[in-house]
């Protein structure tokens, strides 16, 4: 599926601003890691964006109902078990890289984008050590389990400062893009 098909199925779901930014964001870290490891980026970007399309209708039973919802868009069992593997307690193992990977920047893309907003520069030389900062702060982003941000970036296999510095990236070239189209993760 193209990248603009598969953001129109995520708006049929996604009507909030706040998981429709958190979407994109996933997307481009994915971008980001997939272009690093010689992966398939776009491929790698559908599992970030498309990945809490369940969230809004079921909050309490997500990402549960994602195959009802990505099977009849023509997505298959590989791409929707990676879907299913990224929630915190998920059953399903993570096995694969890609799996790794999600549950990886999951979480962390949106903290890296909610610390940028507090920088005047925003994305623009935000470095690992900022972020550790603000993860120190106990009253920011108060809802992130640190602890989870760690694991699951030793989990892939990345030094955290690499880790960072990757979603940084990432996230800046995304935003030159979808600035192009109006939008941004920034504003
Ligand atoms: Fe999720
Ligand atoms: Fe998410």
């Amino acid at each position: 599926m193209k990248r603009e098909e598969a953001l129109i199925l995520l708006k049929e779901h996604v009507k909030t601003d706040r998981v429709l930014r958190h979407s994109l964001a996933v997307e481009a870290a994915m971008r980001a890691y997939a272009k690093k490891f010689g992966e398939d980026e776009n491929y790698w970007g559908l599992l970030g964006l498309l990945h809490d399309i369940d969230f809004e209708k079921y909050p309490d039973e997500h990402p549960y109902h994602a195959p009802e919802l990505l099977k009849p868009a023509g997505f298959d069992e590989i791409f929707i078990t990676t879907i299913l593997s990224h929630a915190s307690a998920s059953e399903f193992p993570r096995d694969t890289k890609e799996k790794l990977c999600l549950h990886a920047v999951d979480e962390m893309a949106s903290f890296i984008i909610a610390v940028a907003l507090m920088r005047p520069t925003k994305l623009e030389g935000l470095d690992a050590k900022s972020v550790k900062k603000k993860m120190k702060d106990k009253a920011f982003a108060k809802a992130v389990n640190r602890e989870e941000l760690t694991a699951s970036a030793e989990a892939l296999g990345v030094d955290f400062a690499e880790h960072v510095e990757t979603i940084v990236n990432g996230l800046i070239e995304h935003e030159a893009l979808l600035q192009k189209e109006g939008y941004s993760l920034l504003d």
